[in-house]
C-alpha cells in the first residue's frame, strides 16, 4: 500500500488519464471529459485531487484503479506498469505478485516465448516460402518485423517443447490458449501449426493473443485465433489499437477495416490509424475504445455482401455509441490492402478524405432502391432511413440529420416532423441522469474549502464539531466523513466513506460546477481557512435565526396564555442571545 501512495504522489493522474482519454480538457481547476466507462454526449467525467470520478455512471478511483479498469489489469500489474512507465523504482516487495497476477504473468511470458519462436521460424531457412509470400503481397521485412509477424512450426511440437523446457505446468499450458491437450491425455501439441502468425496486443502494447493465417487455400479455417484466456477477451480488443491510438491525433479519425492484412497494408503505406476487430462482429466496448481517442470513424469494409452486412451492423453500433461515421467504399470491389497495392496510397487518402457521412451514403443507397421521381417513392426512401436516424443517441443531432436527409431526398419538412412525433412516443429515454440535489451555496463553498486546504480543515472542523451546527443532511454527512478522516484526508478516502447519493453530490460539487461561480475562486492557505470559518459563521447565524424565531413564537404563546413569568424569562433569553451576537460581530459591522 505504501508503494501505491508513492505512485500517486509522483505521477500526475491527469497525464495518465489523458493517454486513454485525450479529449480531457481543463475547466477551471479540474479536468473534464467524456466518460470512458459509459456512453454519454455531455461530459460527466472529471479528474481532480489525484482522483477520477464520473457522476453519470458512478465510476471513480485513483490512477491505479483507472489503469486497472482501462486495461483489465490486477492491482499489482497496474502498479508495476505505472512504475515502469514513469521510472519509479520498484521496491523489493513488488517481486511477489498476488496469485492472480502470477497466473497472468505466466500467460504474458508464454506469449513472449511464443512470439520469439514464431519470429525466429519466419527468419529461418524453413521460413523462406512464408517470406516470399509476404514479399509477394508487398510486406517488406521491416514491416513484417514491426508487426511481429511470424511462422508456427508445422509439426505442432516446437512451442509445446519450449513451454516444457521453461517449466510451465500442465495447467499453465492449458490455460495459455496456445497449446491443446491430446485426447488420450498423453500431453500437449501446438494450437497453431504451419501458419503465418499475427500477434495481437492490448492497449499498452503487450502481446495477449495470436491469429494464424493458413498458408494454403485448402487449410481451414483461413484464420485461426487464440481462444479467450485470462488476458485475452476478444470483445475488448482491436487489432493495431496500441499503434493506431498514437496516429489518430494527427488524422483526427480512426479507420475501421475488416482484416489484419488491411491494417498492415495501410500502415506500410503510411496510413497508421487503422484498426480491425479480431475476427468477430464489432462490440460496444470496442466502439467505446475507439471513441475515447476519436469521435470520428471511417468505416472501410470489403465491398462483398458479407463485408457490407458486417459494415451495416458495425455502423449501427458505432452510431449508438455516439460516434460520427463516414463510409469509404473502394471502387473495383477491392479491399483496402488490394486497393493500395493497385492504386497507391495517395488515391486512397483522397477517397478517404471525400468519404461521405453515413447518412449521406445511406441516402444514396435509398435513392437507388426507390423511385425518386414520385412523392410516394421519396417518402418511402425517407421511411427506409428513419430507423437508422432514430438510433442516434443525441436528440439534437437526430433532428438535424433528419432535416438533412429529408432535404437530400426532396421530402417535405412537415412530413419529417410528423414521422418524428410518431416515433418519439415509441422511443425510451436512454440516459437518465440523477436529479440534481440542491445544496445552499454557503454549504457548497464550505465543503470545497475543506477539500482544498489542510489549513481550512484544521481551522474549521473543530469549530464545526464543537458547535454542532445544523446544515442540510447531505452536507452534515459529508462534513462528518471529512471530520472522521482527520489528518489522513484524501479525496479518495472521503469518497469511499460516502453512500452513492452523497458521492454523486460530492463529485458534482468538485467536477461539475459551472465556470465563473464560486467554484473557480482560487483557494490558497489561510485565505481558504478564513473562508471556511466565514461559512461556519453563516451557518451559525442561520441557526441563531431559527432559535430566535422559535423563542419569539414561544414568547407570544406564553403571553397569549397569560403566563407572564414564562414570557419574561423567555424574553430575557432572547435579549441575552442578541447581546451575544452583537459581541461576536466584528467592530464596525452592524
Ligand atoms: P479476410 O478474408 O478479408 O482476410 O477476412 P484478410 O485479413 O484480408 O487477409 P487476406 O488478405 O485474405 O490474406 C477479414 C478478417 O476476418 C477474420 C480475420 O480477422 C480477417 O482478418 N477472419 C477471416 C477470421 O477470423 N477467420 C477466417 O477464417 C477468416
Ligand atoms: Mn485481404
Amino acid at each position: 500500500m505504501e508503494f501505491a501512495r508513492q505512485l500517486k504522489d509522483n505521477i500526475d493522474i491527469v497525464q495518465v488519464v489523458r493517454e486513454y482519454v485525450p479529449s480531457l480538457k481543463k475547466a477551471g481547476t479540474r479536468w473534464v471529459g467524456l466518460c470512458p466507462f459509459h456512453q454519454e454526449k455531455t461530459p460527466s467525467f472529471g479528474v481532480r485531487h489525484q482522483f477520477y470520478k464520473c457522476f453519470g455512471c458512478g465510476a471513480g478511483g485513483d490512477l491505479i484503479k483507472f489503469v486497472m479498469e482501462m486495461e483489465g489489469l490486477t492491482f499489482w500489474e497496474a502498479s508495476k506498469q505505472l512504475a515502469e512507465r514513469y521510472g519509479i523504482p520498484l521496491p523489493k516487495r513488488m517481486d511477489a505478485p498476488d496469485e492472480e497476477s502470477r497466473r497472468r504473468a505466466a500467460l504474458f511470458e508464454m506469449h513472449e516465448i511464443a512470439q520469439k519462436l514464431y519470429r525466429a521460424a519466419l527468419d529461418s531457412h524453413a521460413g523462406e516460402p512464408a517470406r516470399n509470400y509476404l514479399a509477394g503481397r508487398g510486406v517488406k521485412p521491416a514491416l513484417a518485423s514491426e508487426f511481429g509477424l511470424g511462422l508456427s512450426d508445422p509439426s505442432g511440437q516446437a512451442l509445446t517443447r519450449q513451454f516444457q523446457k521453461a517449466g510451465f505446468s500442465a495447467q499453465q499450458m492449458e490455460s495459455s490458449g496456445l497449446v491443446l491437450a491430446r485426447n488420450d491425455g498423453s500431453g500437449f501439441f501446438d494450437r497453431f501449426r504451419g501458419r503465418l502468425m499475427f500477434p495481437i496486443h492490448n492497449e499498452s502494447g503487450k502481446i495477449i493473443a495470436f491469429a494464424g493465417r493458413a498458408g494454403r487455400e485448402e487449410d481451414q479455417p483461413k484464420y485461426l485465433n487464440s481462444s479467450e484466456t485470462a488476458i485475452y477477451k476478444k470483445s475488448h480488443v482491436l487489432y493495431n489499437f496500441h499503434r493506431a491510438r498514437k496516429a489518430v491525433r494527427q488524422s483526427g479519425a480512426l479507420i475501421l477495416v475488416e482484416g489484419y492484412m488491411d491494417v498492415i497494408g495501410l500502415h506500410g503505406a503510411g496510413v497508421e490509424h487503422a484498426v480491425a476487430s479480431c475476427g468477430t462482429a464489432l462490440t460496444p466496448s470496442q466502439a467505446r475504445m475507439m471513441r475515447r481517442h476519436s469521435e470520428n470513424v471511417v468505416v472501410n469494409f470489403d465491398p462483398d455482401p458479407a463485408g457490407a452486412a458486417a459494415a451495416e451492423r458495425s455502423i449501427q453500433l458505432l452510431l449508438e455509441e455516439g460516434l460520427h461515421v463516414r463510409v469509404l467504399t473502394l471502387p473495383g470491389g477491392l479491399d483496402p490492402d488490394e486497393f493500395i497495392q493497385e492504386n497507391g496510397v495517395e488515391s486512397y487518402r483522397e477517397l478517404a478524405a471525400k468519404a461521405p457521412r453515413y447518412f449521406e451514403w445511406l441516402a444514396d443507397r435509398a435513392r437507388e432502391r426507390f423511385d425518386m421521381r414520385s412523392a410516394e417513392g421519396r417518402v418511402a426512401a425517407f421511411k427506409f432511413l428513419l430507423p437508422a436516424i432514430q438510433n442516434l443517441p443525441d436528440k439534437i443531432e437526430r433532428a438535424a440529420v433528419a432535416d438533412d436527409v429529408a432535404a437530400q431526398l426532396g421530402v417535405d419538412k412537415g412530413l419529417v416532423l410528423e414521422q418524428f412525433r410518431k416515433l418519439a412516443v415509441q422511443r425510451s429515454p436512454r440516459e437518465l441522469k440523477p436529479a440534481p440535489v440542491e445544496m445552499p451555496p454557503n454549504e457548497r463553498l464550505l465543503i470545497r474549502c475543506l477539500l482544498e486546504s489542510e489549513e481550512a480543515r484544521a481551522a474549521a472542523l473543530p469549530v464545526w464539531n464543537e458547535k454542532n451546527l445544523p446544515a442540510q443532511p447531505a452536507t452534515t454527512r459529508i462534513l462528518r466523513a471529512i471530520s472522521a478522516l482527520q489528518a489522513g484526508f484524501s479525496y479518495e478516502q472521503l469518497d469511499a466513506r460516502l453512500e452513492d447519493d452523497d458521492r454523486t453530490l460530492l463529485a458534482r460539487l468538485v467536477f461539475a460546477d459551472t465556470a465563473g461561480s464560486e467554484s473557480d475562486q482560487t483557494f490558497v492557505g489561510d485565505h481558504t481557512a478564513a473562508q471556511a470559518i466565514d461559512c461556519l459563521r453563516v451557518l451559525e447565524e442561520a441557526e441563531r435565526e431559527t432559535q430566535r424565531t422559535n423563542l419569539k413564537a414561544r414568547i407570544a404563546n406564553a403571553e397569549r396564555q397569560g403566563n407572564l413569568d414564562e414570557a419574561l424569562r423567555l424574553s430575557q433569553d432572547l435579549e441575552r442571545m442578541d447581546a451575544g451576537a452583537r459581541r461576536r460581530r466584528p467592530a464596525g459591522v452592524e
